[in-house]
């Protein structure tokens, strides 16, 4: 017997405060066209104005806005062949059935994390670097990272960020000097292939990142259409640089829960057909249907990845509407339904390599979530780790976190896993209600909540 297990992680919609507010989506024909932000609004619009096709029905009253927007360590503790260390009555049975209150991993990577820049970073930076040894850094900045040069400065703004939170004393000198932010551009319509071949013999730039032009916050810069970046994307491939996907179509006439499975059939497989060779991380998948489209590849090893966030296994797209309008659950691609949540739980826990932790952790200030036209993004850089747990416990698969968090994503980016460990410990505790943020505050996912496991100390060995 032991802890109740299973908690109820599903239709959730937290204890927070609901909001009123009306969104509204504008998209493009697939990676068709979109106009340009006009920099009204206030900065992190999805799509923006719809060009060269007339408004359907209802949607004609309103005009579109234009917004611009190693192994585990632990002296004495039993060690799984996965690497799990149990601390504390195992008595033989499975990690579910047991009774456990310390769980220690392998430091974790977050292939999948949005820092932002300025007082921003500053304020969110420590959060992540106290749990994951190295984090894809997402790059869309206002104006993106576009180039090595701008990649490398804003790895440098980021190093600097984190020995100032040290003199905060929010990090340790050590998980300062350890953290290692893996840069990315922001691929365009404009980006050479001389960018490209420069990025890979570098050291700086570790990935691309593709967004469909007005597909989420800051992607007014993306692509419009895919053919126009093939010589780039066959510099990648015969690079071996990753091309790292936000998978959903902006075709106004596509359903928003449908973005994402559209984009499977009208993008991804055509894309992956032309260019075999290119390696695709699917980031943050939502779908049933993107979970098999990556169980069912048949492509070597190392080929095809995905993303998955923690609010995806937890939440299905109730927690946007529990009791009123939840900003705080809105992201992109947004929540799904339940048959999609339990098919993402089901391959994060499934021990295939080809799924990894990405927690897209979005930060955007209250008062640009709490109003009529919200930002999409959920913020949990402070609580990731214990958001996982909860989940994979929830499942019943605990024993098949430190693979998930730890190994898998470092074996698609051809790394050895982090040498250090982390240790959560069953307590409750309650994330907070909001946190300091570029001078005003930011309201984490799942605030006021409590939590079953916690990390301890100062976080994880650097
Ligand atoms: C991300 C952001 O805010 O930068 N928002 C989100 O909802 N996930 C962008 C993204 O990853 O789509
Ligand atoms: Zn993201």
């Amino acid at each position: 017997g032991g802890k109740q297990q299973g908690r109820k992680a599903v239709a959730h919609g937290g204890s927070g405060k609901g909001a009123r507010r009306g969104r509204r989506k504008r998209g493009a024909n697939g990676l068709g066209a979109v106009g340009s932000g006009d920099g009204t609004g206030h900065g992190c619009g999805t799509a923006s104005s719809v060009q060269g096709r007339q408004l359907p029905g209802a949607w004609r009253r309103f005009r579109p806005r234009t917004s611009a927007r190693d192994d585990a360590i632990i002296g004495g503790a039993p060690i799984r062949p996965n690497g799990f260390v149990h601390h504390g009555p195992m008595d033989g049975v499975s990690a579910y059935h047991c009774t456990m209150d310390t769980l220690t991993l392998r430091t974790p990577d977050d292939w999948h994390l949005h820092l932002r820049d300025g007082a921003a970073l500053h304020s969110v930076v420590a959060a992540s670097a106290r749990q994951f040894g190295r984090a894809i850094i997402m790059p869309n900045l206002r104006p993106p990272i576009t180039t090595v040069a701008e990649a490398t400065a804003y790895r440098d703004r980021i190093r600097l960020a984190l020995d100032e939170a040290v003199g905060r004393g929010e990090i340790s000198q050590a998980q300062a000097a350890s953290f290692r932010p893996l840069m990315t551009l922001y691929l365009t319509e404009k980006t050479s292939v001389d960018e490209i071949r420069q990025a890979a013999a570098g050291d700086v730039v570790t990935a691309v990142k593709l967004y469909p032009a007005g597909a989420t916050t800051n992607s007014d810069a993306g692509v419009r259409a895919i053919d126009r970046v093939i010589p780039v994307l066959e510099a990648m491939a015969e690079a071996g640089m990753p091309l790292l996907v936000h998978g959903e179509v902006t075709d106004p006439d596509v359903d928003i829960f449908d973005r994402e499975a559209v984009f499977i059939d009208r993008v991804m497989i055509p894309l992956r057909t032309r260019l075999p060779q290119l390696k695709v991380v699917f980031e943050h998948i939502t779908t049933r249907q993107a979970a098999e489209y990556i169980k069912t590849d048949s492509a070597e090893p190392g080929m095809l990845g995905a993303t998955i966030t923690p609010q995806h296994l937890l939440y299905n797209r109730n927690a946007i509407f529990t009791g009123g309008l939840r900003p705080h659950w809105y992201c992109l691609p947004v929540l799904k339904r339940e048959i999609h949540r339990t098919a993402l739980v089901e391959v994060a826990t499934s021990g295939d390599p080809r799924f990894f932790l990405g927690t897209d952790s979005a930060p955007h200030a209250r008062a640009l979530k709490e109003v009529g036209n919200g930002c999409a993004g959920c913020y949990t850089g402070p609580h990731a780790l214990e958001l996982y747990a909860w989940a994979f416990e929830a499942a019943g698969a605990l024993d098949k976190l430190d693979a998930f968090a730890s190994l898998h994503g470092a074996r698609f980016y051809g790394r050895a896993p982090n040498t250090g460990t982390i240790t959560l410990k069953r307590q409750d505790w309650a994330i907070p209600e909001s946190l300091p943020f570029a001078g005003t505050e930011i309201v984490p996912l799942a605030a006021g909540e409590t939590l079953h496991w916690q990390v301890v100390g100062e976080g994880r060995s650097a």
